[in-house]
């Protein structure tokens, strides 16, 4: 197994690949890539930690050898929210970042799944697909928004109000990556019951984590060690479905439409990547008028990325 991570020597990127290190399956390739002149030094860094994954820091000029043979990139390379910014406002510096660090993976790695974690998420995940097609190499069942961070902050904000062990609560979370798009789906958490009151109050706090980190970062960055974490499990859930284990994580898809072109929900995974996307169930009236009110905002923010691509 060969895994890269593009944008590995930034905030997401070393907590990222900090995990993979310890926790990717014996024998496992690890390729950091970063325009950083530090990335070879973290890659040393972590090679004194006593596992059997082999890592290889490589600076400016290493893509291509970074990308060969990997089964699995994962890019959190670009430019991180500040106060007062929404993850549109990275569209810009970020769009053309992820445009050719895609078109390197079409050239390199043309098999391999790809997690996007730059944000705009929404957005960057449909310039993704629209490269990959323009090269002839798009396979809809190897290209992944990361949205595991917002399952993992529902599930661990649901075990605060509740007092429980955030390992015993599952929240299914559908639609984008950004604000009201976020659709945690309160209504399917299993043993627990909300108040109105609180089911307003968690989808709120969990649309808005984001902004709560920005802002208590107080212009240090956005998300990154929730972050890695989020996107280490996603990337070691999809090496375990390589192996042949079936496994099932919430991800931002290319599925059949009925919702938006890309649209996050359960998928089962495999080693091809997606197997199956599995339906979401019957919504409550709020789940159900959120959903409603957030579609025209998430195409819209695909179809930037599309015309983006193509322009
Ligand atoms: N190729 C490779 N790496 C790049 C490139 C590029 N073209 N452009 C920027 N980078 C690297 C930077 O050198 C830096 O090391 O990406 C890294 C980004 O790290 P940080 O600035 O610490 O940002 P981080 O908090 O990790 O967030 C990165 O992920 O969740 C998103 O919104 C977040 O879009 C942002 C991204």
């Amino acid at each position: 197994m060969k895994v890269a991570v593009l944008g590995a020597a930034g905030g997401i990127g070393q907590a990222l690949s900090l995990l993979l290190k310890t926790q990717l399956p014996a024998g496992s390739d690890l390729a950091l890539f970063d325009i950083a002149p530090v990335t070879p030094g973290v890659a040393v860094d972590l090679s004194h930690i006593p596992t059997a994954v082999s890592i290889k820091g490589y600076g400016e000029d290493g893509l291509a050898t970074a990308l060969q043979g990997a089964d699995i990139v994962l890019i959190p390379a670009g430019v991180p929210r500040k106060p007062g910014m929404d993850r549109s406002d990275l569209f810009n510096m970020n769009a053309g970042i992820i445009k050719n660090l895609v078109e390197a993976c079409a050239d390199n790695c043309p098999e391999a799944c790809i997690g996007i974690i730059t944000n705009p998420v929404n957005t960057t995940v449909a310039i993704a697909a629209e490269v990959l097609k323009k090269k002839g190499v798009y396979d809809k069942n190897k290209l992944f928004g990361v949205t595991t961070l917002d399952v993992i902050r529902a599930e661990t904000f649901v075990a605060e109000l509740k007092g429980k062990n955030p390992a015993d609560i599952h929240v299914p979370v559908i639609g984008g990556h950004s604000g009201t798009t976020i659709l945690p789906l309160l209504s399917q958490v299993e043993g627990i019951e909300f108040s109105q009151d609180e089911i307003e109050q968690l989808t709120h706090r969990i649309q808005n984590a984001g902004t709560e980190v920005v802002e208590a970062k107080a212009g240090g960055g956005s998300a990154t060690l929730s972050m890695g974490q989020a996107a280490a499990r996603f990337c070691l859930s999809l090496a375990r479905a390589k192996q042949g284990e079936a496994v099932t994580e919430y991800a931002y898809v290319e599925g059949d439409g009925s919702d938006a072109p890309f649209f996050a929900q359960a998928v089962k995974l495999g080693k091809d990547g997606v197997v199956e996307i599995l339906p979401y169930g019957q919504l409550s009236d709020f789940e159900a008028k959120a959903k409603a009110d957030m579609l025209d905002g998430l195409k819209g923010d695909i179809q930037t990325g599309i015309e983006f691509a193509n322009q």
